[in-house]
């Protein structure tokens, strides 16, 4: 077994080995887990830059090659040939449905999409200008209070049911979130569609005439489902991983998930790209757009990555997708999309960007995508976290089988005050 060595101070009789664990693809680790209780040591890492915090199977990362692989396939590949519901499988079950299998999943998801007719008074009382997101962290989490029968975690039974549940209803409780906040109906679910079908028909249906969603569009909402399904241990994950930890029940879990989606840092950006794609306005503007970044007056949104450090595998899909999909809807000289081409070949080809190796993220392309679909902006984080709800489920169950598994509980490196004596409120 490979070892580190640590030596205290330069001591050598203070001197001691940590052993180091070898994945079976990405950088070694140094496992730290003794570390406090023989020698009376923390590590301290904010922001977890080169922390591992668990053992997975399923998504593997190469930052600086721009790889992404769902349990050993790669992105491409994925995005290009599978539906969503065979990568959801896949996530789940670590392996590729054949099509009975996928048949079956398929059945089991499409059956569980209707949600408890009382939500819809959860909906009612939240002011019709909410973010939809703001509802969605509320709806997700009150389905515990609903499916009592999927509740107990030590059952593995039950997490399949509360996993398939959450997967089927996300897309649900998306739309109502919309419907809700535009004042339209809400629409029930149609198992005759599929996945991404559905939804998009829960969105733009109304009761008064029929809608058929356009192929070109479900296509598009299948390929941008996979390529959000999944991403390791990223922040909104980790939230599920440490708020499982404490054997939450999942739905308040994942609702946790879509807190921590929401920030701009994270999935929040796709709804700031178009928001600063708008505020540049013009090709002509981005220059100085670009100094501003320089000076630190703001980020360029869509870009920069804490693992990537070279091209987004997922931004790569669906920059390329970006044309297709809006010559198939029928939108003709996108002015965002010019506006993001230039953005993106100046800022690939600028000392700033190069030196930080600062790339494209899957947020900077997926919004124009969605503008272009008809999908309203404060919508966009909804839909990441609708469709990264599989990888956050097939992380907590993986928990499960991980005999490792502790309760999560970083410790601190303390500065401040040493013990002080207390004076009463009249002496201070
Ligand atoms: N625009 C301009 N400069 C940037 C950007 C950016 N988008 N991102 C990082 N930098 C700069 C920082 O200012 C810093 O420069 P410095 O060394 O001169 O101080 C350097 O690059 C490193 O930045 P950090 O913040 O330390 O990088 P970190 O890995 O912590 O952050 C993050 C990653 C949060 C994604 C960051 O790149 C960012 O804020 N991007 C914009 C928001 C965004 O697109 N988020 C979506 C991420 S993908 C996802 O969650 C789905």
């Amino acid at each position: 077994m490979s070892t580190a060595r640590i030596i205290i101070d330069g001591d050598e009789k203070n001197a001691f080995e940590l052993p180091i664990l070898t994945p079976t693809e990405g950088p070694r680790a140094i496992d730290v887990r003794q570390l406090y209780g023989k020698y009376k040591l923390f590590t301290h890492d904010p922001g977890f830059l080169s922390t591992s915090s668990c053992e997975s199977k399923i998504t593997f990362i190469d930052g600086d090659k721009g790889i992404l692989r769902h349990r050993g396939y790669d992105i491409q590949d994925l995005a290009e040939n599978c539906t969503y519901l065979e990568v959801c499988y896949l996530l789940l079950y670590g392996e590729l449905p054949d099509e009975k299998q996928l048949a079956d999943f398929t059945h089991t998801i499409t059956y569980h999409t209707m949600v408890h007719e009382q939500l819809q008074f959860l909906y009612r009382g939240f002011p019709r200008r909410s973010h939809p997101m703001a509802i969605l962290v509320g709806a997700v989490a009150s389905l515990s209070a609903f499916y009592h029968d999927s509740l107990d975690i030590s059952d593995p039974k039950q997490r399949d049911i509360s996993a398939h549940r959450l997967i089927a209803k996300m897309p649900t409780l998306t739309a109502m979130a919309y419907k809700y906040s535009v004042g339209q109906p809400f629409i029930y679910p149609n198992n005759e569609l599929d996945f991404s079908e559905n939804f998009l028909h829960m969105l733009f249906a109304t009761p008064c005439e029929p809608c058929k969603i356009k192929p070109a569009l479900a296509r598009a909402m299948n390929k941008i489902l996979i390529l959000h399904a999944d991403h390791e241990q990223n922040a909104s994950t980790s939230t599920v991983r440490l708020a499982s930890s404490s054997q939450a029940n999942p739905f308040a879990c994942i609702g946790a998930g879509i807190s921590s989606l929401w920030g701009p840092a994270h999935g929040g950006a796709n709804e700031e790209v178009i928001k600063m794609l708008e505020e540049i306005g013009d090709v002509s503007r981005i220059p100085e757009f670009i100094q501003g970044v320089k000076d630190k007056k703001y980020r360029l949104m869509g870009f920069g990555h804490r693992v990537y450090k070279n091209y987004d595998p997922r931004a790569a899909v669906l920059k390329g997708s970006c044309d297709e999909v809006l010559e198939e809807i029928g939108v003709k000289n996108s002015k965002k999309l010019a506006i993001a081409k230039e953005l993106e070949r100046i800022a690939l080809s600028d000392d700033y960007f190069v030196s930080r190796k600062l790339f494209p993220n899957v947020d900077f392309y997926s919004g124009i995508i969605y503008e272009a679909m008809g999908i309203p902006t404060e919508l966009f984080t909804c839909l990441f976290a609708m469709a990264r709800t599989v990888g956050w489920v097939a992380q907590w169950e993986e928990m499960f089988s991980d005999p490792d598994q502790k309760i999560g509980r970083p410790r601190q490196l303390y500065t401040g005050y040493p013990a002080r004596k207390f004076a009463p409120v009249a002496k201070r």
